[in-house]
């Protein structure tokens, strides 16, 4: 299907037919394609881009005064996913993710590790990061693992279907990371800027919070926002070249949390893990069979 145009909720494609865009673009135009107020909001700044290491544009200072919390931004949705990942990291010192089935976090190598799409992770499993706790979504997912950094989360999730999760599961997820010190990353990025009636879903219980699609109302724009501003202890947090890339020198997990070394080793693939579930994906052990039933994959973001 190739679009020829796109405007407000329609997109005609090449033969000429018309249609209506009920996946707003895959989340990305809930104010709808090429909506004349984005255009012109964008043509009207004097400066769009000011060498942001030095010094924020004023329109990017206001983006982040309009969220809900002092986000570090991103330029796709798998950024943002990337900087919480990454957070979870520093601010744990483990290694661990504990991500679910049917679970789409985008394809670079980092939240391509917690997607949960064989298909996608399959060529790249050999790099793929870890380890990995595949979980049932919608399930509580039991003890976490001792060496969980992060529980990765969609509100609803969009490509395994627009599954949504019983009720009080996100705080279920809440307490188990609460108990595991672990922090609890609500992804966002599809069902969040009001696809699923709320403009924030998550906000409430996550320790980072990632949006983006709709975000940029198709300017290519993310945002990873962590609870608070208060700043990690852990060396690996103030490394120069990931407080560029990483909120995390400016968080702290709701619940206390005793940072260990980074250097946490890995489990070998096929060891039993310290908690109840299945034993985790790795780089030798592409993703269990679990994730490949019901899913179905789309292309394009
Ligand atoms: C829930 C979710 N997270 C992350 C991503 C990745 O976003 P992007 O394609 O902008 O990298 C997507 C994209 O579909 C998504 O639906």
């Amino acid at each position: 299907m190739i679009w020829r145009k796109a405007e407000g909720c329609r997109v005609t494609l090449a033969d000429g037919r018309e249609l209506l865009d009920l996946t707003a673009g895959f989340g990305v135009a809930a104010l709808g394609h090429r909506n004349p107020r984005i255009a012109e909001a964008w043509r009207a700044q004097e400066v769009v881009h000011a060498l942001g290491d030095l010094a924020d544009a004023e329109v990017t200072v206001r983006l982040r005064d309009a969220l809900p919390r002092p986000a570090k931004l991103g330029v796709t949705g798998e950024d943002a996913v990337e900087i919480a990942l990454r957070t979870a990291l520093l601010a744990t010192g483990r290694p661990g993710i504990v991500a679910f089935e049917g679970a789409y976090h985008g394809t670079g190598l980092l939240a391509l590790a917690a997607t949960g799409f064989e298909q996608f992770r399959a060529p790249f499993a050999a790099w793929l990061p870890g380890p990995v706790y595949r979980r049932a979504y919608g399930e509580d997912p039991g003890v976490l693992p001792e060496d969980t950094a992060c529980v990765v989360v969609e509100p609803v999730q969009g490509r395994a279907g627009s599954r949504v999760p019983p009720a009080g599961f996100l705080e279920t997820l809440r307490r188990r990371c609460d108990d595991a010190g672990a922090l609890l990353v609500v992804d966002a990025i599809y069902a969040g800027l009001g696809r699923t009636g709320e403009l924030w879903p998550g906000d409430g219980v996550a320790d980072v919070l990632c949006v983006g699609k709709a975000l940029g109302g198709g300017l290519p724009l993310s945002a990873s926002g962590p609870r608070t501003s208060t700043r990690t202890r852990t060396p690996a947090a103030r490394s120069p070249a990931l407080r560029r890339s990483s909120c995390s020198t400016r968080f702290r997990p709701c619940s206390s949390v005793s940072p260990r070394p980074a250097s946490v080793s890995r489990r070998p693939a096929g060891t039993a893990a310290a908690c109840s579930g299945p034993a985790p994906e790795t780089r030798r052990t592409p993703s269990s069979a679990a994730c490949s039933s019901s899913p179905q994959a789309s292309t394009g973001r």
